[in-house]
């Protein structure tokens, strides 16, 4: 089998989805890897430390694509990129099929079997192949990194000759993966931390990092069977959004990263609950790709409204693109050797990993999307 790794393609991606390090175990298992010339100087891995692991280097994405049984992205291809695959080829990349809808269908007319690393279960034998907690990892500790250094004030507090200097407050709202990483984070930073979220088991794990919870109580009717967050009541929103509005006020730095079912952004934070809040004050809003938690958000930007500083990021893993790509790739590596059984890429489409994560085989898109393209 062949892999091959095309540069990224996408305006201001600067991940590859193999490194150097990864390389070397799949060619050391038996596996070609093709990888295009200068894919991954945006993370700083050379094309000399590629050869190094026993790739072979080839000039242009068109040879690497035609060429391939496996095509290893990061972003989802373009039409064109899927246009110049072999048919009947694998592609593993996060495709999150509920927002390309085009390239989803491009894909089952080209035949491509295509997995979307968004789509792996988050079941234990796949934890080492999660790509979302691996970048939401990252997102959530650079939003900390973003916010102190948008803050006119210090995270740690401080005795000094000129006075003390009392610890920035940081309230953040959802505490998933990204969220848990921010409350430590910014705890590491020396802030007074409290969070919030909806599922009722993460209280414990806000309290274990040395954050104080805050929040509406809710029972195990807040999450889905897959651990995500459920679509609640108005009742609880109203209730919360009284509690949000309050925690906000007295808050240095908001960090929100609330999604629901993993990919509908609640808007919690109201444009009035913004203009309550302390001038200097940061709000960091990691649920802007999904429309944003708060009601000022621009995804992409930062705005200043009465002083205070929306800042709506995207692709933070892309701006660590060294560990950004590194964790990526040995996810992606994970997933493949899972797989790889005496000599060939086992398609087992009743496993339960191939089975949620295979969006287009034989023709046709597999992925149940209608209704999730539409959220
Ligand atoms: P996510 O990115 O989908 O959502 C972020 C957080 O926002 C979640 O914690 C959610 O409960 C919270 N949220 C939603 N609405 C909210 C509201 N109104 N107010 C406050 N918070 C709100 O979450 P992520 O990080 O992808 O994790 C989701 C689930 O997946 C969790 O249950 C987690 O335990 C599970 N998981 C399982 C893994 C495994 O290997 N088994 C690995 C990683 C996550």
């Amino acid at each position: 089998m062949r892999i091959g790794v095309p540069r990224e393609t996408r305006a201001g991606e600067r991940r590859v989805a193999l490194v150097p390090e990864s390389v070397k175990k799949l060619v050391g298992a038996g596996i070609q890897v093709t990888v295009e010339g200068g894919s991954g100087s945006g993370s700083f891995f050379p094309d000399d430390a590629y050869r190094g692991a026993g790739a072979e280097i080839v000039a242009g994405g068109a040879a690497v694509l035609g060429a391939a049984d496996l095509v290893l992205k990061v972003q989802p291809p373009t039409p064109g990129e899927v246009g110049l695959m072999r048919e009947g080829a694998m592609l593993l990349a996060t495709l999150l099929p509920a927002r390309n809808a085009e390239v989803v269908a491009a894909l089952a007319a080209r035949r491509v079997t295509a997995f979307s690393t968004d789509l792996i279960p988050r079941i234990t034998r796949a934890q080492a192949m999660d790509t979302l907690s691996s970048m939401a990892n990252i997102a959530g500790y650079r939003a900390v990194l973003i916010a102190a250094s948008e803050l006119p004030r210090y995270f740690p507090m401080l005795m000094t000759a000129a006075g003390t200097v009392f610890p920035a407050k940081v309230f953040v709202i959802g505490a998933g993966v990204a969220g848990l990483q921010a409350i430590a984070t910014a705890r590491r930073l020396g802030a007074a931390v409290e969070a919030t979220d909806t599922r009722p088991a993460v209280r414990e794990q806000i309290e274990s990092l040395g954050a104080k919870w805050v929040g509406v109580p809710t029972d195990d009717s807040a999450q889905d069977a897959g651990g995500y967050a459920k679509e609640l009541s108005p009742e609880f929103y109203r209730k919360q959004g009284e509690l949000i509005a309050e925690r906000c006020a007295g808050a240095d730095v908001v960090i929100t990263t609330a999604l629901i079912g993993g990919i509908k952004a609640p808007r919690l934070i109201t444009a009035e609950m913004v203009r309550a809040m302390k001038p200097g004050a940061v709000i960091v809003d990691l649920a802007a790709e999904a429309g944003g938690n708060c009601e000022l958000t621009r995804p992409g930007e930062k705005v200043v409204e009465g002083g205070v500083t929306i800042v709506g990021p995207l692709n933070l893993p892309s701006e660590m693109p060294w560990h950004g790509s590194t964790l990526y790739s040995r996810n992606l590596t994970a997933f493949v050797l899972a797989f790889w059984k005496d000599g060939r890429f086992d398609l087992d489409l009743g496993d339960e990993i191939i089975k949620g994560a295979l969006v287009t085989h034989d023709g046709e898109v597999r992925h149940p999307a209608p209704a999730a393209a539409k959220a």
